[in-house]
């Protein structure tokens, strides 16, 4: 089971202590906006599954770390896309942290797990049209628009990078 680092950023597995890291996330209106905000016992469920998901299939999401700081200040990493054998990155992070590159930085760093640890063969990535900065985030990483689809019960636009077309970002240690 993989820890990973990038220049600001700790990835590394979610142990049980950080309910309430998380559950802070999960509870904010804000942060939440495109997704859907958790109750307590909602956000245990996830982390129980955000470890779990490590032990069965060798990746999964990853509790962020900011090195200068030492705070937990989001999760990224990859999952099933629902109902499909896909891999899909996500990511939320906490609004204090936003707009740094941080999104970014970590969702490189994933890619690359994705593809040189894993040998994936492509993974994907979906986001409502309206929530600018992960569409952003998304396009910043290389992946392309493919279509426009339906997943978790909502409009979004789905995009994609295979293997052959992801390019290695020299900046991550
Ligand atoms: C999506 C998210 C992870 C992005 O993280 P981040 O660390 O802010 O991302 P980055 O700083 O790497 O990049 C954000 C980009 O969006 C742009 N952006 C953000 N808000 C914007 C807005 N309202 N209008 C235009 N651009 C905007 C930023 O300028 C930046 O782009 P740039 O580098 O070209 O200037 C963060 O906003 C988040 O946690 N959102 C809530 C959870 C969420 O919606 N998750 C995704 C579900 S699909």
């Amino acid at each position: 089971m993989a820890d990973i680092e990038t220049p600001r950023l700790q990835l590394r597995q979610f142990i049980l202590d950080d309910f309430d890291n998380l559950f802070r996330l999960y509870s904010d209106a804000e942060v939440m906006k495109y997704l859907s905000l958790r109750t307590r016992e909602q956000t245990q469920a996830s982390l129980h599954k955000h470890i779990q998901h490590w032990q069965q299939h060798n990746f999964g999401m990853w509790a962020v770390i900011h090195k200068d700081s030492s705070k937990l200040i989001g999760r990224c990493g990859l999952g099933f896309l629902e109902n499909t054998p896909e891999v899909e990155l996500g990511y939320v992070f906490d609004k204090s942290y936003w707009n740094m590159g941080l999104g970014t930085e970590a969702s490189q760093a994933t890619l690359q797990y994705g593809f040189k640890e894993l040998k994936l063969e492509r993974i994907v990535a979906i986001a409502k049209p309206d929530n600018i900065a992960s569409v952003r985030v998304i396009q910043k990483i290389g992946m392309k628009y493919q279509k426009n689809a339906h997943y978790y019960g909502h409009d979004v636009v789905y995009y994609a990078i295979s293997r052959s077309e992801w390019q290695p970002d020299d900046s991550l240690i």
